[in-house]
């Protein structure tokens, strides 16, 4: 502990914020089968952008490793109230950051593929230049660099792209409700990225924060996203696979056909060679990590659109 540092218990266990959001759902489970001794606040127990409670919150847990999954995820909204959102994506992040030196936590930040221009044709590596294009890319860049200024040894950045799970709203669900209710499906086959389970990623920051404690995994920023790399399309007649349905009913658009509020990034697919030379095996294919995903969510659909 340097001396600017408070003066009390070492630090132990794990705090996740955004506990109730869709992957801090999963780091929750994952670290209570891993036995962790572990904090979790929801929104409606910790604001990120209350800098007092976010110190407060610091100093009476005292945990180790603090995971942040909390975020305003809403990417079209951003457009018009990036203030908003900033203070969630930016102002949030920094208050946890200078929370966590003044208690000696390491932070565990997670990110997003939006903060690249989204232009390139071969994987981004942790430390290609980011150039977000949308008001969502610029605030998760602001806390990203909030982060890493203010917890130079001890910040971790985690970027990742395409989360699905159990725990929330989701592209997965998304299809699997139309399939039930459309013939054919035309999805944008322009957009590549790496559909990622939010559990993977839960499992894969509970191992950084353990390789971050035993000084095995350096402090700076990671890429949490599945191998491998699909287009939408190919994300959804995957899923169509797995519904027993014929693929055939997905086809192929662009993005000009849909356009949103916020530009998406063309190009998604992020390298993994921090997590290998840290010793952390990078996540599985996307296809067999939805291969598993798939009959959870599948059965939380049902259970929420009964027949
Ligand atoms: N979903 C994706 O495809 C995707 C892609 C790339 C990166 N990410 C990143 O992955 C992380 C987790 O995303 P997710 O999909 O799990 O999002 P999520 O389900 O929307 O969860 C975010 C959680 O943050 C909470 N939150 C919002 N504002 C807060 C505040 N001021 N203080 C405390 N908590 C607050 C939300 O609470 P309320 O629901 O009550 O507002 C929600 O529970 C985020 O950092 C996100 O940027 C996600």
């Amino acid at each position: 502990m340097n001396p600017t540092q408070e003066q009390a218990s070492a630090p132990a266990g794990w705090l996740v914020t955004g506990a109730g959001g869709m992957l801090g759902q999963d780091v929750l489970a994952r670290l209570a089968a891993a036995g962790e001794r572990t904090t979790a606040l929801d929104r409606a127990a910790l604001d990120l952008t209350d800098a007092d409670a976010v110190r407060q919150a610091l100093r009476h847990h005292r945990p180790a490793v603090v995971v942040n999954c909390a975020a305003w995820t809403a990417v079209d909204d951003a457009e018009t109230r990036e203030a908003e959102a900033l203070a969630i994506n930016g102002d949030g992040p920094a208050h946890l950051a200078d929370a966590c030196a003044r208690t000696g936590a390491v932070l565990l930040h997670v990110s997003t593929d939006y903060v690249f221009a989204g232009d390139a044709t071969t994987p981004y590596a942790e430390d290609a230049p980011t150039a977000p294009r949308s008001a969502y890319g610029r605030t998760k860049l602001a806390g990203e660099r909030a982060v890493l200024e203010t917890l130079p040894d001890r910040g971790y950045v985690v970027r990742t792209a395409w989360l699905y799970g159990t725990g929330g709203p989701n592209f997965v669900r998304t299809m699997i409700g139309l399939e039930g209710r459309r013939e054919t499906l035309d999805v944008v086959d322009d957009q590549r990225g790496q559909p990622t389970w939010s559990a993977d990623l839960a499992g894969l920051l509970i191992e950084l924060g353990r390789g971050a404690l035993a000084g095995t995994a350096p402090a700076g920023v990671y890429h949490g996203t599945s191998s491998g790399e699909t287009t939408w399309y190919g994300f959804t007649r995957e899923i169509f696979r797995l519904l027993g349905t014929d693929p055939d009913r997905v086809r192929p658009t662009t993005s000009e056909a849909f356009v949103r509020p916020a530009p998406r990034p063309a190009y998604s697919v992020l390298g993994h060679e921090r997590f290998a030379a840290a010793g952390i095996e990078p996540l599985r294919d996307w296809r067999a990590a939805l291969t598993e995903a798939f009959p959870a969510i599948h059965r939380v659909h049902e259970k929420e659109n009964p027949a």
